[in-house]
């Protein structure tokens, strides 16, 4: 019987006659969580977390495959020390009916990593230089090509001894196999460069070994962006004659989709694309595919984190199964709720990039700063009861306080939250203000869920006292009473105009035509504000005391960012800190030369200056009987995924 909600989304499919439960799979993502190049205990408990949200296929992140690039944090099938961990994989995928493929992989020119700090040999088919890794790459011999095709059929040859479902080969994001295919990156005169056929030789023969390797019960896909979204990568009508030829071809048993390149700014702004890219936005270009090929099915992935938005693209026939890596991230059971019809429980990934890709990007284990379960499954993804429950109180209902409370009310615990203001979500609510940020605000909704399904008694509007608290008597406390704007003691600040960031995102603060937006986070805070006032006319000029305005953000959010503060003609200037101001001026010094940088015509000085923890009544109650716990900003001024990860821990703590 179909879906009554989602019958497009829960229908199942076979592909190489192997069913898979619905169409919904994760794709491969490099977790950082591999040990020495191979599969351990936190990656099985992190893939398992998945297959029990009730996901009908699951890629492995990409495995290197030939020592050209075999760096560390990368999982490695070119020998036999992988298979003890695919096979673990493979039997957990058996465990909870969920196909798994692996992918196979070789960069070529866009090597990200290294393997001891220095820069590699990138290898590629033509000297061509990328823009975003800065290798001249050395061109490929015939030997060596023969070598790296040889060296994916044997990795998926291991794949396949594991008892894995099936192999993805990776022709997408601009990586060696789609730099072949790229007439302008494959400058090659000999049988691999030239015309079609010859550019096509390279996918060709490796899906050919591997074949020939895997036998014909395995499933073989192919991973391929339909547009790589930049001036040099693959467009979409040379996407498509490719993905034509490889469907006529016959070998391979689906195409899967994706948009974006690693070797541009640009390519990469649609890789894992982030909140100012609409949901589900790449639908269309996997119709265009789909539209081109017979025979396979078509995949697509990026940016679909609703099942509203996969079962539409579904419905639409712009693909027969719908990718979904960062709403897994998030929420590992959203299929099961999507199944249920528990919508309204879904924690939608919210695009942030922050504790995902901005984590692997950092060499650590993907999380999520909604959900920081995950990457962390073996110490919290079940979440025992306690043995006596006791009656906690949270004061600070920012996403600190949220967190903690729902974890320990679903421990058990009797809790009750007592936020002062009338709204939850403390700091996230001004966060969604800034310009193309509202999705952040999805962090307060998901949050509050979490605490009514774990029966929080939420209490808004009521500001803790010593008094309160001794009335409420709680046994113990948890206090995640946020932190505040602060001004610094500096020089003439008082003489001139100055106003807060957080008042210029409510639209609250009365600021001048000509605008100096000091910026001593270097992240969201300051590029914002500046955006904001920018598009409300202000000449602005943005002074981040940093070598660049959104140093410390997700590099794709900052240079995806760093395009709208250009087109609105917002001044960019770096490496600045802040000494004074006046009525007029805004006097600052370099950070390295010492020497002055004065910024004149000044109307107002709009400050993002480090914010004060609000610890105060977690000090009146300190050193008394009750149990305390002090988290998030009260405990350090950070980010929102600090803050949600100690509410966590601040759960399992009571
Ligand atoms: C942390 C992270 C690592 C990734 N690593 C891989 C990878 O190993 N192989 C791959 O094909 N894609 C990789 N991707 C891209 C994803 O498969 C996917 O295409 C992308 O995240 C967009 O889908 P989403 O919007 O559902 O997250 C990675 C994405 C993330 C967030
Ligand atoms: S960190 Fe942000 S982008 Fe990444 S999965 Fe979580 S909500 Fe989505």
């Amino acid at each position: 019987m179909s879906h009554p909600r989602f019958p497009h989304l829960f229908s199942p499919l076979e592909i190489r006659g192997k069913e898979i439960k619905n169409r919904v799979f994760v794709p491969g993502h490099n977790t950082a969580l591999s040990e020495g190049g191979k599969i351990g205990d936190a990656m099985i408990a992190y893939h398992e977390a998945r297959m029990k949200g009730g996901v009908g296929m699951l890629m492995t992140e990409v495995h290197c495959v030939h020592p050209t690039y075999m760096p560390l944090g990368r999982a490695w099938a070119t020998n036999e020390e992988c298979l003890p961990g695919l096979r673990r994989l493979a039997r957990k995928g058996r465990d909870y009916g969920v196909r798994v493929i692996g992918q196979v992989f070789h960069p070529g020119r866009v090597a990200a990593a290294s393997i001891d700090g220095t820069k590699m040999v990138a290898y590629a088919p033509s000297e061509v230089p990328d823009e975003m890794y800065k290798h001249v790459p050395t061109p490929l011999t015939a030997d060596l090509i023969a070598e790296i095709v040889t060296a994916h059929g044997d990795g998926a040859a291991r794949m396949a001894e594991a008892g894995l479902d099936g192999v993805e080969i990776i022709s997408s994001m601009g990586y060696l196999a789609s730099q072949f295919i790229n007439p302008r990156l494959n400058r090659r005169d000999d049988e691999y460069g030239g015309s079609f056929d010859n550019r096509m030789r390279f996918v060709r023969e490796v899906a050919a070994d591997i074949r020939a390797k895997i036998g014909d019960d395995m499933i073989l896909g192919l991973r391929i962006s339909a547009d790589e979204m930049d001036e040099e990568g693959l467009t979409i009508e040379e996407s498509r004659e490719a993905c034509a030829a490889l469907d006529a071809d016959g070998v391979l048993d689906y195409l899967n989709i994706v948009l974006g390149s690693t070797a541009t700014y640009t390519g990469w702004q649609h890789l894992i694309p982030h909140m100012q890219y609409d949901a589900g936005y790449t639908g269309q270009k996997s119709g265009a595919i789909k539209s081109a090929v017979e025979r396979v099915p078509v995949m697509i992935a990026g940016r679909i984190n609703q099942p509203q938005i996969a079962e539409k693209i579904l419905a639409e026939g712009e693909a027969d199964m719908i990718g979904i890596v960062r709403g897994h991230i998030a929420d590992p059971e959203f299929m099961n709720k999507a199944r249920e019809g528990r919508l309204d429980d879904i924690r939608a990934c919210i695009a942030c990039d922050q504790a995902c890709i901005g984590h692997r990007l950092k060499g650590f284990a993907v999380s999520c700063i909604q959900y920081p379960e995950t990457g962390r499954e073996l110490a919290f993804a079940a979440k025992p009861k306690v043995d006596k429950p006791r009656k906690v109180m949270v004061i600070g209902g920012g996403p600190a306080g949220m967190k903690a409370a729902a974890v320990a009310a679903e421990r058990g615990h009797d809790v009750t939250l007592v936020e002062k203001a009338n709204q939850l979500g403390g700091q996230a609510l001004i966060a969604q203000l800034l310009p193309g940020r509202a999705e952040f605000g999805g962090i307060v909704t998901n949050l509050q869920r979490e605490c009514e399904i774990h029966g929080v008694d939420l209490r808004t509007g009521i500001e803790a006292t010593t008094e309160i608290v001794a009335a409420e008597a709680p046994d113990v406390i948890i206090a995640a009473t946020g932190a505040t704007e602060h001004r610094p003691d500096l020089e003439g600040l008082d003489g001139a105009h100055v106003v807060g960031a957080w008042g210029v995102a409510q639209g609250t603060a009365n600021v001048g035509a000509k605008v100096v937006v000091y910026d001593w986070h270097a992240n969201w805070i300051g590029l914002g504000v500046a955006e904001k006032l920018a598009r409300d006319g202000c000449s602005v000029r943005l002074c981040v005391n940093g070598a660049m305005a959104g140093e410390h953000l997700p590099m794709m959010v900052r240079d995806g960012w760093m395009g709208q503060l250009h087109k609105l003609g917002v001044e960019v200037i770096s490496y600045a800190r802040l000494y004074g101001a006046d009525e007029t001026s805004v006097f600052m010094q370099h950070v390295t030369s010492g020497e002055p940088i004065i910024c004149d015509d000044v109307e107002t000085l709009v400050l993002a200056t480090p914010h004060k923890r609000q610890a105060g009544l977690w000090e009146a109650l300190h050193g008394g009987d009750i149990e305390l716990h002090l988290i998030g900003d009260a405990l350090a001024p950070r980010t929102a995924e600090e803050a949600v990860l100690e509410g966590l821990r601040a759960g399992f703590a009571v």
